[in-house]
């Protein structure tokens, strides 16, 4: 168990920079094992997530090497072992290997992920994407088990566009015979980064970034090299972190377009912000202005960012409404927020945020990864001492968190519990 401890108060100053993105280097990784080759991919955080998903590909047989933010993966020898509930209970995005070892081998057999702590998360649109491609699917007994003597192309239509869905689905359909439309697929950037990814590979996909996704299937793929986005999550949080503490910050690997969403929101609260290339610099004032914002699907405003949101809502001048609108039971850091002072009540999937002139700190607990990230910074702007427990979540999806922050001026640090 750690802990990390805040001493709230001062305003973040200085220059930060973004590491590579979790949410598209799992993809990928699990892409890797569509071929038997070796790919190198840059800029790989060091995160827990992708920790879990390099012992994933360990297991099923892949040699993975890492120098620094550098990976050499080489799958050469996978065989698509029954992957068991230990695996895949440890993470959801362990289910990204489903599309990949099915595609290659024609047969897979996963234990199904279960719920986690923001919602149930099924896996029905992919395993519907998978029978739509030519599988045979079965869910018995806690498994999943997939077979095929070879997937072929298809029309399908995604009922929400599910990010993992979209994921399991493009790269199953890479190797099938014949052409795959998707449509109603995730538009997230993540995805973007898969297509080039996977089209490094020898794949043909077009279309990622918009609804409607197409995949010409090929007979083989190869290993190949790619570099992985930055964090779009990441550098919205450091944003945050700016504007909950009146800050001056330069966030630097950052592409402006993919955090656009909530770049418009923190304008709404009265910072400013400016891009310049791959950096944006966010001056914010000493109190923001209340705003509303809704959960979408990409390009409408991330359920990843909606607790940090909700953070800097608890401080705003007037009233301000969050309406989560992709997990059911994401509401989990209210509760603690509440332990710093603020005045947060829920009706059905909106939170009701009255602003508060201050915060002060008390200990709270992380539910998950970024529920943490928004006691953190609700810290980061207490009075006195924030402590928040369970911070191994932030480990998850955020490389040195505490370090980053101390070089902008916080008085933050980690202790093991
Ligand atoms: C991905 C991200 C996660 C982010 C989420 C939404 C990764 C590794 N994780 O998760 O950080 O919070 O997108 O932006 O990229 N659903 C179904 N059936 C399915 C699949 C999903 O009903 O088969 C529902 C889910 O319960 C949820 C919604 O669709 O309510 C969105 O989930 P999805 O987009 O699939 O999220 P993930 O890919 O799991």
């Amino acid at each position: 168990m750690e802990r990390i401890i805040i001493k709230g108060g001062n305003r973040l100053k200085g220059t930060i920079k973004v590491s590579g993105a979790k949410n598209a280097v799992l993809p990928i990784l699990g892409a890797s094992l569509l071929c038997g080759g070796e790919s190198t991919i840059y800029n790989v955080p060091r995160l827990r997530d992708v920790e879990v998903m390099i012992e994933l590909l360990t297991y099923l047989g892949a040699c993975v090497h890492r120098e620094d933010h550098q990976l050499r993966v080489d799958t050469t020898y996978v065989e698509p072992r029954e992957i068991g509930e230990k695996l895949m209970r440890r993470m959801r995005a362990s289910n990204l290997v489903l599309g990949p070892l099915l595609g290659r081998f024609g047969r897979v057999v996963i234990s199904q992920p279960g719920g986690c702590n923001i919602g149930s998360r099924p896996m029905d649109l992919h395993l519907r994407g998978m029978r739509a491609l030519g599988a045979t699917v079965d869910e018995k007994a806690g498994f999943v088990w997939a077979r095929t003597s070879g997937l072929v192309g298809a029309d399908i239509h995604l009922d929400v566009p599910s990010v993992g869905a979209t994921e399991n689905i493009i790269m199953a359909a890479c190797v099938a015979r014949g052409r795959t439309t998707l449509h109603n697929a995730a538009r997230e950037p993540e995805i973007i980064d898969l297509q080039h990814y996977l089209n490094a590979m020898g794949a043909r996909v077009s279309g990622a970034g918009t609804g409607v996704i197409r995949i010409e299937g090929v007979d083989s793929l190869h290993g190949c090299r790619h570099e992985v986005i930055p964090d779009r999550i990441e550098a919205g949080t450091h944003l945050v972190a700016a504007a909950i503490t009146g800050g001056d910050v330069t966030v630097e690997n950052v592409i402006a377009e993919f955090v656009e969403p909530v770049l418009a929101k923190l304008r709404e609260t009265g910072a400013e912000l400016a891009v310049e290339g791959n950096a944006v610099r966010i001056r914010a004032p000493v109190r923001p202005k209340a705003v509303d914002v809704k959960t979408l699907p990409y390009p409408g405003f991330p359920t990843d960012m909606q607790p940090q949101m909700m953070a800097l809502s608890s401080l705003a001048e007037g009233t301000s409404t969050v309406t989560e609108t992709i997990f059911e039971n994401r509401f989990k850091h209210v509760p603690e927020l509440r332990r710093l002072g603020a005045d947060i009540s829920v009706e059905g999937r909106t939170a009701i945020i009255k602003g508060r002139e201050t915060l002060s700190g008390a200990s709270v607990e992380a539910s998950d990864l970024r529920a943490g990230a928004a006691l953190v910074l609700a810290g980061l702007a207490a009075e006195n001492t924030t402590v928040v427990e369970k911070a191994e979540y932030l480990e998850r999806g955020y490389e040195r968190l505490e370090e980053k922050y101390q070089l902008l001026g916080a008085r933050i640090s980690r202790e093991r519990a």
